[in-house]
Protein backbone atom coordinates (compact mmCIF):
# COMPACT_ATOMS: atom_id res chain seq x y z
CA UNK A 1 0.00 0.00 0.00
CA UNK A 2 1.50 3.60 -0.64
CA UNK A 3 -0.03 6.78 -0.82
CA UNK A 4 2.98 8.15 -2.98
CA UNK A 5 0.66 10.42 -5.48
CA UNK A 6 1.22 12.76 -8.85
CA UNK A 7 -1.44 14.99 -8.86
CA UNK A 8 -1.86 16.84 -12.41
CA UNK A 9 -4.50 19.25 -12.82
CA UNK A 10 -5.23 21.90 -15.96
CA UNK A 11 -7.49 22.91 -18.41
CA UNK A 12 -8.62 20.19 -21.43
CA UNK A 13 -6.23 19.39 -24.04
CA UNK A 14 -3.25 20.74 -22.03
CA UNK A 15 -1.52 17.45 -22.57
CA UNK A 16 -2.36 15.78 -19.06
CA UNK A 17 -3.83 12.36 -20.12
CA UNK A 18 -1.00 12.07 -22.25
CA UNK A 19 1.61 13.20 -19.49
CA UNK A 20 0.61 11.21 -16.96
CA UNK A 21 -0.11 8.14 -18.43
CA UNK A 22 3.98 7.96 -19.78
CA UNK A 23 4.76 9.35 -16.34
CA UNK A 24 3.22 6.09 -14.46
CA UNK A 25 4.26 4.07 -16.65
CA UNK A 26 7.88 5.25 -16.79
CA UNK A 27 7.87 4.98 -12.90
CA UNK A 28 6.31 1.88 -12.79
CA UNK A 29 2.60 3.74 -10.76
CA UNK A 30 -0.52 3.19 -11.59
CA UNK A 31 -2.41 5.82 -13.39
CA UNK A 32 -6.12 6.98 -12.91
CA UNK A 33 -7.98 9.31 -15.60
CA UNK A 34 -11.04 11.22 -13.36
CA UNK A 35 -12.33 12.61 -16.56
CA UNK A 36 -13.34 9.19 -17.60
CA UNK A 37 -15.05 8.74 -14.53
CA UNK A 38 -17.01 11.98 -14.93
CA UNK A 39 -17.71 10.55 -19.04
CA UNK A 40 -18.49 7.60 -17.94
CA UNK A 41 -21.56 8.35 -15.16
CA UNK A 42 -22.44 10.97 -18.17
CA UNK A 43 -22.77 8.45 -20.74
CA UNK A 44 -24.27 5.92 -17.85
CA UNK A 45 -27.30 8.84 -17.44
CA UNK A 46 -27.31 9.81 -21.03
CA UNK A 47 -28.11 6.30 -21.77
CA UNK A 48 -30.62 5.38 -18.93
CA UNK A 49 -32.65 8.64 -20.24
CA UNK A 50 -31.86 10.39 -16.38
CA UNK A 51 -31.62 13.90 -16.80
CA UNK A 52 -28.71 15.58 -16.09
CA UNK A 53 -29.87 18.45 -14.84
CA UNK A 54 -31.38 16.73 -11.78
CA UNK A 55 -28.88 16.85 -9.04
CA UNK A 56 -30.25 14.28 -6.75
CA UNK A 57 -30.79 11.64 -8.97
CA UNK A 58 -27.55 11.73 -10.80
CA UNK A 59 -26.28 11.72 -7.43
CA UNK A 60 -27.87 8.42 -6.56
CA UNK A 61 -26.44 7.34 -10.30
CA UNK A 62 -22.94 8.33 -9.25
CA UNK A 63 -23.50 6.47 -5.95
CA UNK A 64 -24.83 2.86 -7.77
CA UNK A 65 -22.55 3.48 -10.77
CA UNK A 66 -19.98 0.38 -10.99
CA UNK A 67 -16.98 1.44 -13.24
CA UNK A 68 -13.28 0.88 -14.05
CA UNK A 69 -11.49 2.97 -16.17
CA UNK A 70 -8.40 0.24 -17.39
CA UNK A 71 -8.22 -1.23 -19.48
CA UNK A 72 -11.10 0.57 -20.72
CA UNK A 73 -13.36 2.40 -19.45
CA UNK A 74 -16.56 0.11 -18.25
CA UNK A 75 -19.52 1.57 -16.19
CA UNK A 76 -22.21 -0.71 -14.80
CA UNK A 77 -20.45 -4.28 -16.70
CA UNK A 78 -20.97 -2.05 -19.96
CA UNK A 79 -17.67 -0.83 -22.15
CA UNK A 80 -18.18 2.71 -23.28
CA UNK A 81 -14.44 3.74 -24.05
CA UNK A 82 -15.85 4.74 -27.34
CA UNK A 83 -18.69 6.79 -26.09
CA UNK A 84 -17.20 9.00 -23.69
CA UNK A 85 -15.34 11.44 -25.71
CA UNK A 86 -18.82 11.45 -27.92
CA UNK A 87 -20.16 15.32 -28.71
CA UNK A 88 -23.45 14.57 -26.31
CA UNK A 89 -20.68 13.70 -23.84
CA UNK A 90 -18.60 16.68 -23.93
CA UNK A 91 -21.52 18.66 -23.39
CA UNK A 92 -23.57 17.15 -20.79
CA UNK A 93 -20.35 16.16 -19.09
CA UNK A 94 -20.04 19.83 -17.82
CA UNK A 95 -23.30 20.01 -16.08
CA UNK A 96 -22.36 16.74 -14.44
CA UNK A 97 -19.35 17.70 -13.30
CA UNK A 98 -20.79 20.95 -11.75
CA UNK A 99 -23.08 19.04 -9.36
CA UNK A 100 -21.90 18.18 -5.65
CA UNK A 101 -23.31 15.38 -4.82
CA UNK A 102 -21.28 13.67 -8.03
CA UNK A 103 -17.90 14.76 -7.31
CA UNK A 104 -18.68 13.64 -4.12
CA UNK A 105 -18.96 9.75 -4.51
CA UNK A 106 -15.92 9.79 -7.29
CA UNK A 107 -13.99 11.68 -5.24
CA UNK A 108 -14.43 9.00 -2.49
CA UNK A 109 -13.19 6.70 -5.39
CA UNK A 110 -10.71 8.58 -6.43
CA UNK A 111 -8.78 8.56 -2.49
CA UNK A 112 -10.00 4.73 -2.13
CA UNK A 113 -8.06 3.71 -5.62
CA UNK A 114 -5.11 5.85 -4.57
CA UNK A 115 -4.44 3.85 -1.02
CA UNK A 116 -4.76 0.70 -2.68
CA UNK A 117 -1.91 0.75 -5.00
CA UNK A 118 1.62 -0.66 -4.43
CA UNK A 119 3.62 1.79 -5.74
CA UNK A 120 1.77 5.23 -6.08
CA UNK A 121 -0.54 6.73 -8.40
CA UNK A 122 -0.11 9.76 -11.38
CA UNK A 123 -3.70 11.18 -11.00
CA UNK A 124 -5.12 13.95 -13.37
CA UNK A 125 -8.11 15.53 -13.91
CA UNK A 126 -9.56 19.09 -12.51
CA UNK A 127 -9.28 19.21 -8.53
CA UNK A 128 -6.58 16.72 -7.91
CA UNK A 129 -4.33 19.04 -6.58
CA UNK A 130 -6.56 20.98 -5.08
CA UNK A 131 -9.21 19.45 -3.15
CA UNK A 132 -8.91 15.12 -3.93
CA UNK A 133 -5.25 14.91 -3.15
CA UNK A 134 -3.85 18.46 -1.81
CA UNK A 135 -1.04 16.99 0.41
CA UNK A 136 0.08 14.97 -2.82
CA UNK A 137 4.00 14.53 -3.37
CA UNK A 138 3.54 16.59 -6.08
CA UNK A 139 1.34 18.82 -8.33
CA UNK A 140 1.38 19.94 -11.39
CA UNK A 141 -0.47 22.32 -13.34
CA UNK A 142 -0.19 22.11 -17.32
CA UNK A 143 -1.32 24.88 -19.17
CA UNK A 144 -0.93 25.73 -23.31
CA UNK A 145 -2.49 28.50 -25.71
CA UNK A 146 -5.87 28.09 -26.40
CA UNK A 147 -4.89 27.34 -29.94
CA UNK A 148 -2.57 24.33 -29.81
CA UNK A 149 -5.08 22.89 -27.10
CA UNK A 150 -7.47 23.14 -29.61
CA UNK A 151 -5.51 21.29 -32.04
CA UNK A 152 -4.77 18.96 -29.74
CA UNK A 153 -8.36 18.09 -29.41
CA UNK A 154 -9.35 18.46 -33.13
CA UNK A 155 -12.06 16.12 -33.15
CA UNK A 156 -13.90 18.22 -30.36
CA UNK A 157 -13.22 22.07 -31.93
CA UNK A 158 -12.40 25.01 -30.13
CA UNK A 159 -15.45 26.24 -29.15
CA UNK A 160 -16.27 23.34 -27.57
CA UNK A 161 -13.22 22.94 -25.49
CA UNK A 162 -13.15 26.99 -24.54
CA UNK A 163 -16.79 26.65 -23.51
CA UNK A 164 -15.68 23.94 -21.39
CA UNK A 165 -12.97 25.75 -19.81
CA UNK A 166 -15.11 28.21 -18.86
CA UNK A 167 -17.68 26.04 -17.21
CA UNK A 168 -14.65 23.73 -15.30
CA UNK A 169 -13.27 26.96 -14.06
CA UNK A 170 -16.26 28.96 -13.17
CA UNK A 171 -18.49 26.36 -11.11
CA UNK A 172 -18.70 26.58 -8.23
CA UNK A 173 -18.29 23.25 -6.90
CA UNK A 174 -14.46 22.59 -6.87
CA UNK A 175 -13.69 24.99 -9.86
CA UNK A 176 -10.65 24.35 -12.17
CA UNK A 177 -7.79 26.72 -10.45
CA UNK A 178 -4.00 26.58 -10.08
CA UNK A 179 -2.94 25.62 -6.41
CA UNK A 180 -0.65 28.04 -4.65
CA UNK A 181 2.03 25.12 -4.39
CA UNK A 182 1.57 23.64 -8.04
CA UNK A 183 4.12 23.42 -10.29
CA UNK A 184 3.04 25.47 -14.00
CA UNK A 185 4.43 23.62 -17.14
CA UNK A 186 3.20 25.41 -20.32
CA UNK A 187 3.23 22.57 -22.40
CA UNK A 188 2.99 24.57 -25.31
CA UNK A 189 5.47 23.25 -28.25
CA UNK A 190 6.73 20.95 -25.69
CA UNK A 191 6.55 17.43 -26.64
CA UNK A 192 4.85 14.50 -23.93
CA UNK A 193 8.77 13.28 -23.36
CA UNK A 194 10.52 16.43 -22.39
CA UNK A 195 7.72 17.62 -20.00
CA UNK A 196 7.83 13.85 -18.24
CA UNK A 197 11.63 14.51 -17.68
CA UNK A 198 10.95 17.81 -16.14
CA UNK A 199 8.39 16.25 -13.78
CA UNK A 200 10.77 13.38 -13.33
CA UNK A 201 13.61 15.65 -12.43
CA UNK A 202 11.13 17.37 -9.74
CA UNK A 203 10.09 14.37 -8.25
CA UNK A 204 13.74 13.53 -7.34
CA UNK A 205 14.11 16.60 -6.06
CA UNK A 206 11.43 16.23 -3.84
CA UNK A 207 11.91 12.64 -2.41
CA UNK A 208 15.59 13.28 -1.80
CA UNK A 209 15.67 16.40 0.43
O1 LIG B 1 -9.34 15.25 -21.56
P1 LIG B 1 -10.01 16.56 -21.26
O2 LIG B 1 -9.13 17.47 -20.46
O3 LIG B 1 -10.61 17.20 -22.45
O4 LIG B 1 -11.26 16.23 -20.35
P2 LIG B 1 -11.38 15.13 -19.22
O5 LIG B 1 -10.19 15.12 -18.36
O6 LIG B 1 -11.80 13.85 -19.87
O7 LIG B 1 -12.60 15.71 -18.35
C1 LIG B 1 -13.88 15.88 -18.90
C2 LIG B 1 -14.68 16.81 -18.02
O8 LIG B 1 -14.84 16.20 -16.73
C3 LIG B 1 -14.03 18.16 -17.73
O9 LIG B 1 -14.35 19.13 -18.71
C4 LIG B 1 -14.61 18.50 -16.36
O10 LIG B 1 -15.89 19.09 -16.50
C5 LIG B 1 -14.81 17.16 -15.71
N1 LIG B 1 -13.77 16.81 -14.70
C6 LIG B 1 -13.87 17.37 -13.46
O11 LIG B 1 -14.74 18.19 -13.21
N2 LIG B 1 -13.01 17.00 -12.47
C7 LIG B 1 -12.04 16.12 -12.72
N3 LIG B 1 -11.22 15.76 -11.71
C8 LIG B 1 -11.88 15.58 -14.01
C9 LIG B 1 -12.76 15.95 -15.00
Amino acid sequence: MSNRVIAIDGPAGSGKSSVARALAAGLGWSFLDTGAMYRAVTVEALDRGVDVHDQVAMGELAKEAQMTTLPRVRVNGRDVEDEIRSERVNIAVSVVAANALVRAQMVGRQREFAAAQPLGTVVEGRDITTVVFPNATIKIFLTASLEERARRRDDEGEASVSRRDVADSTREASPLRQADDALVLDTTGRNVDDVVEEIIQCLKLKTLS
